[in-house]
C-alpha cells in the first residue's frame, strides 16, 4: 500500500542520492516547500528535454521509491503531478524554502497559486487571469493533454421537452453520495458555508493545505476514462484507488468499477433531473434547482471541483439553478457540461460556475454555455457578467464570446450605417458595460477622433472575426428554442435555511 508523508522520506536501500554535478542536490534535500527543476512530460517522443523550476507541495514513498507532488512555477495547478525522483534535475541546485522569522520553518503551506478566498476583493477581468499567473505575467496556457474523444451519435429527437417529476434521485446504496465529505467536511460547518455564500456571492474554497495536493488521478464517466486537474473533497477512501466511478446520468459516484456496474443495472435515469429548456438538433439545456435536487447538484459540484480549482460550491446549493447541458443520442443525454447561475444575484452576476468536461473542452461548448447564459439574460431583460475571477480558461473562452459578439454587431452597424454607443450594445447582447469596455480595449478598438473618441476595428480584428465565425457556424444557439420564463423566487424562498 502507499503510504505518504508530508515530509522528507527516510533513506531507503537503492534510493538514489547521487550527486550528480556541481553544486548538485541528494534526495534527502528535497523537502515540501523547496523549489527544484522538473523535467516536463514529453507530448511527442522526439521532443527535447525541458525542464521547468517547480515547488515540491508533497512527498510519499510509492513501491518503495520517494515520489514528489510538484507545482511548477508560473503555470496552472491543473500541471500539478507526482513525479520520481528521475525527472528531477539533481544536477541544479535546490531553493530552499524560506525560514520564518519564528524559525518554525518553511513556507510549505503559503498558497502559491493566486486563488482568490471568499471575502476577498473581485478581481478586474482584464489584466489579470486565474489561477497560476500573477499581475503582469504573460499568461501561460497549458497544453491540455488531448483527450480522444469517440464520434458523438447525432440524433435530433422529435419527442416533446422533458419536465422535471420534482424528486431527487436516490441513491443505490452507497453512502457518499449526496451528504458533506472528505476533509472540507470537516473544515467548513455548514453555518459557515452559508455565510460566505450569502455575504460573498456564490462561491467557496478551501485554502487548507491538503487541496494543494490533488486526491484522484482519473474519473469513468460514461465512455470516457478522464484525468482529473484539482482536489475535490470526494470521500477519503476514493484517495487510495484514486479513480472514482460515476454514473454519468445520476451523477452517483462508486469506488470501484463493479460497484458502478451493480448501479447501472439499475439506475433507470437517462438525462438530468429538471425541465428540459432548450432543444435543438442533439442538444439539450435542462434548469435544474438546487433546492430541489440537491443530491444531483452537489454530486454535480464534487465532479466539477476536478476540473474548477479556483471557486466552487460543495454542499449549499440551494441559492443555484444549474444549467446542464447534453448531446443526445439513442441511449440518453450525456452531460457536456453545465453553468450554475444564483438565483438572485446582488452583483448582477449572470453565471457563477461554467465547465466543459474535459473530454469535449475546445470543440466550441464552452461558447454554447456562455451564448445560453446571455440567451437567458436576454429573456429577463438583464445585463449580466461571469462572477470574478475568472479561470485562464474561462477568461479566454468569454475572449472569445464576446468579441465575436461585439464585433458582428459593430459590422452589422457600419452595413446599415448607424450609430451605437457601449450602453446600445450592452442593451442588445446583455453584456455588461465594462466587459465590452474591455473587449474593446483588447481589440484597440477605441480610437480618439477629433476630441472624441470612436469605435474602429482594424482589418486583423475583422479577419479573425470571420474565421471564428465559420468555426462556430455549426454550432450555434438559436434563441427561438428556448421555451423558458425566468423563474420567479419569493424571498421565502430565498432564505435558505
Ligand atoms: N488553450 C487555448 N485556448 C483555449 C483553450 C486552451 N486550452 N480552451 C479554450 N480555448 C479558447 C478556444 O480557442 C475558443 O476560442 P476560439 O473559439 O476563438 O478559438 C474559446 O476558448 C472557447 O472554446 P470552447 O471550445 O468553446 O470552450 P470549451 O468547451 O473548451 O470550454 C471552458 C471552455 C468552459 C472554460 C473549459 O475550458 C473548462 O471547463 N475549463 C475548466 C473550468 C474553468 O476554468 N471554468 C471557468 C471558470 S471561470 C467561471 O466559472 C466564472
Ligand atoms: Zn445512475
Amino acid at each position: 500500500m502507499t503510504q505518504r508523508f508530508s515530509a522528507s522520506p527516510s533513506p531507503r536501500p537503492g534510493t538514489p542520492t547521487h550527486r550528480a554535478g556541481t553544486p548538485g542536490t541528494t534526495a534527502l534535500e528535497i523537502v515540501v516547500g523547496c523549489k527544484v527543476f522538473v523535467e516536463v512530460k514529453k507530448e511527442k517522443k522526439d521532443e527535447a528535454r525541458e525542464f521547468r523550476k517547480a515547488e515540491i507541495l508533497s512527498v510519499r514513498t510509492h513501491n518503495d521509491k520517494p515520489e514528489y507532488y510538484v507545482h511548477f512555477v508560473e503555470f496552472n495547478k491543473r500541471l500539478d503531478e507526482w513525479v520520481g525522483l528521475e525527472r528531477i534535475d539533481l544536477a541544479k541546485e535546490i531553493e530552499r524554502p524560506a525560514k520564518k522569522r519564528n524559525g518554525k520553518g518553511g513556507n510549505q503551506f503559503r498558497d502559491s497559486d493566486t486563488s482568490s478566498r471568499v471575502g476577498s476583493p473581485l478581481r478586474e477581468v482584464t489584466g489579470r487571469s486565474g489561477v497560476g499567473t500573477t499581475v503582469g505575467q504573460k499568461r501561460k496556457i497549458s497544453a491540455l493533454e488531448d483527450i480522444p474523444t469517440p464520434n458523438a451519435k447525432a440524433t435530433t429527437p422529435s419527442t416533446p421537452l422533458v419536465e422535471a417529476t420534482g424528486e431527487d434521485y436516490e441513491d443505490g446504496g452507497t453512502p457518499g453520495n449526496g451528504t458533506p465529505l472528505g476533509p472540507l467536511a470537516a473544515t467548513f460547518s455548514k453555518e459557515q458555508e452559508i455565510e460566505r455564500l450569502r455575504t460573498s456571492g456564490s462561491m467557496t474554497q478551501s485554502h487548507s493545505e491538503i487541496s494543494r495536493v490533488k486526491n484522484l488521478e482519473r474519473i469513468h464517466f460514461g465512455e470516457y476514462d478522464v484525468d482529473t486537474w484539482y482536489f475535490s473533497p470526494y470521500p477519503q477512501e476514493y484517495s487510495d484507488a484514486a479513480v472514482v466511478y460515476i454514473c454519468e446520468f445520476c451523477l452517483f459516484h462508486y469506488i470501484s468499477e463493479r460497484q458502478l456496474r451493480r448501479h447501472l443495472q439499475k439506475c433507470t435515469v437517462r438525462h438530468p433531473p429538471g425541465n428540459e429548456i432548450y432543444r435543438c438538433d442533439d442538444i439539450s439545456f435542462f434548469e435544474i434547482d438546487g433546492n430541489k435536487q440537491k443530491t444531483y447538484c452537489r454530486n454535480l459540484c464534487l465532479l466539477s471541483k476536478l476540473f474548477l480549482d479556483h471557486k466552487t460550491l460543495y454542499y449549499d446549493v440551494d441559492p443555484f439553478l444549474f444549467y446542464i447541458m447534453c448531446q443526445q443520442d439513442e441511449f440518453g443525454c450525456h452531460m457536456i457540461g453545465y453553468f450554475s447561475k444564483e438565483k438572485e444575484s446582488t452583483e448582477g452576476y449572470n453565471l457563477a460556475c461554467i465547465l466543459t468536461l474535459p473530454q469535449h473542452q475546445r470543440k466550441g461548448f464552452g461558447r454554447l454555455l456562455i451564448a445560453f447564459s446571455y440567451e437567458l439574460s436576454k429573456k429577463e431583460g438583464k445585463v449580466g457578467s461571469p462572477e470574478k475571477p475568472l479561470s485562464d480558461l474561462g477568461l479566454l473562452s468569454y475572449r472569445s464570446y464576446w468579441t465575436e459578439v461585439i464585433v458582428e454587431l459593430l459590422l452589422e452597424m457600419k452595413e446599415l450605417n448607424e450609430d451605437i454607443t457601449i450602453e446600445d450594445i450592452s442593451a442588445r447582447t446583455s453584456i455588461a458595460t465594462t466587459d465590452i469596455l474591455q473587449t474593446l480595449q483588447s481589440l484597440c478598438a477605441i480610437k480618439p477622433y477629433k476630441g472624441q473618441q470612436i469605435l474602429c476595428l482594424s482589418d486583423g480584428v475583422i479577419a479573425s472575426y470571420h474565421k471564428t465565425k465559420e468555426k462556430h457556424k455549426n454550432r450555434r444557439i438559436d434563441e427561438s428554442f428556448l421555451k423558458w420564463t425566468p423563474p420567479h423566487f419569493t424571498s421565502n424562498q430565498l432564505r435558505y435555511i
